[in-house]
């Protein structure tokens, strides 16, 4: 009898609950992060195609950079369509604009499933240090694991939510946890699952969105994940998806191309 009643009662309580998220922070992208101060986040690059923000980017050193696959996908043969934002955390001003010379996708990257989500782009000598507001973010060992539940910071300029298609005009980030890998699997079992390529991360109302994609997740100032795909944004029930950097096919690809 009484869970007739309990049961509408919770409902609401979420729906409520959700609306109020919402509803405090009108601009909290990223989903409900927080807004970076200037020279914060220094390896984040905002990159562009057609002059217009596509995605994130980090720095790795004076004229490489890391990005997701998908974000150059089928534009890898025009890199001068491309450019990266530096050492701003506003999207559309300050900072420096560098052109892409050259883009390396991982030879595994797959469409279909998103796996081995990972691309290099590589730019004039030292065009990505000539900002003094840009810093290179160090990278994982190969084949070095992943600790479970541990805090990581993801920051990007995307969505706010999946109901609302609007880039943030200022840098957003947050914190999330990292997710076991087999609950991560069967979270997202009815989706395809996740590789050895691939990890999750995931906190209670916050979360990457469109236009993070390729931007960076880290832990004590290394770069562990890059914003690979999810299903909507902040779902309670499926976490967040990234290209696990310590995968060694990814880490030996990237130290072939950039000796780092
Ligand atoms: N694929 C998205 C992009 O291109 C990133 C999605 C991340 N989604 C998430 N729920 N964490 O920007």
């Amino acid at each position: 009898m009484q869970s007739i009643f309990l049961v509408p009662l919770i409902f609401s309580l979420f729906w409520i609950s959700g609306k109020a998220a919402v509803k405090r922070r009108p601009d909290g992208r990223i989903v409900n992060g927080r807004e970076a101060r200037e020279g914060e986040f220094p390896y984040q690059l905002s990159l562009r195609r057609l002059t217009v923000h596509i995605c994130g980017a980090s720095v790795l050193d004076g004229s490489w950079a890391i990005t997701a696959a998908h974000c150059v996908d089928g534009h890898e043969r025009q890199p001068h369509e491309f450019t990266l934002r530096l050492g701003s955390v506003k999207r559309s001003s300050g900072g420096s604009i560098m052109t892409v010379r050259t883009i390396y996708k991982h030879p595994s990257y797959d469409t279909t499933d998103m796996n081995f989500d990972v691309a290099l782009l590589r730019t004039q000598a030292g065009a990505l240090t000539l900002d003094p507001n840009v810093a290179p973010i160090k990278l994982p060992e190969a084949g070095e694991a992943i600790q479970e539940n541990i805090s990581a910071i993801v920051s990007g300029w995307g969505h706010m939510s999946s109901t609302e298609p609007m880039l943030s005009s200022v840098l957003k980030y947050t914190t999330v946890m990292t997710v076991n890998q087999q609950k991560c699997q069967n979270d997202l079992s009815f989706h395809g699952g996740v590789s050895e390529a691939m990890f999750c991360a995931a906190a209670r109302n916050t979360d990457a969105c469109q236009g993070d994609s390729g931007g960076p997740l880290t832990v004590q100032g290394r770069l562990i994940g890059i914003v690979s795909w999810g299903v909507g944004c902040a779902d309670p029930y499926y976490p967040g998806v990234y290209t696990r950097l310590s995968h060694p096919s990814i880490r030996r690809w990237v130290r072939l191309l950039t000796k780092l």
